[in-house]
């Protein structure tokens, strides 16, 4: 299953494609995010410090989040759904975005968007509720969907 989903997205060329499940996996199981297209998901990062959730701070720059997704059918089908990637630029890079680039990867490789990149109007929208937060555009996950 993992495999699966690191061939699909690795199709991009994308090196945080290639690499996010070498990083830390901050999620106990994969859980339902209703944000996320009611997929189920995985969240990874490259940053030690985001496992101190809402005590995190401020991300470094260059701090790399991934979250891969995929559903399964009532015949018990898993479909393999987007990558989403976020990483904190340098300061300046955006401030829409609070300096965040996301990035949506889709199943079969190709880019949907990158926030200053290709089709960044149709990105703004996970900034947009990405920034609802107070914790550096971070919303973490579900309690009882964490890794202890
Ligand atoms: C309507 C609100 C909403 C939108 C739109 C949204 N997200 Fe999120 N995002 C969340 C919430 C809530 C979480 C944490 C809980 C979860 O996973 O469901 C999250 C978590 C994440 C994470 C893990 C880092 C973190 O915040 O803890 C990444 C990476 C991410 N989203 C990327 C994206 C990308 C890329 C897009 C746009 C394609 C996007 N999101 C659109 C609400 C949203």
């Amino acid at each position: 299953m993992l495999e699966d989903l690191a061939k699909a997205y690795g199709k991009s060329g994308l090196a945080i494609a290639r690499d996010y499940q070498g990083w830390d996996l901050f999620s106990a199981a994969p859980y339902e995010s209703s944000t996320h297209g009611g997929r189920y998901v995985h969240n990874y990062s490259s940053e030690p410090a985001y496992g101190r959730f809402e005590e995190a701070g401020v991300m470094p720059v260059g701090a790399m989040m991934a979250k891969d997704s995929f559903t399964v059918s009532a015949k018990g089908e898993v479909e393999i759904g987007p990558l989403f990637i976020m990483e904190k630029m340098a300061s300046g890079f955006n401030p829409q975005s609070n300096d965040w680039r996301y990035t949506m990867v889709m199943p079969d490789g190709s880019i949907f968007g990158q926030t200053m990149g290709k089709a960044s109007d149709q990105m703004q929208f996970c900034a947009d509720c990405h920034l609802a937060t107070e914790t550096d555009s971070l919303f973490f996950m579900p309690e009882e969907a964490r890794a202890k």
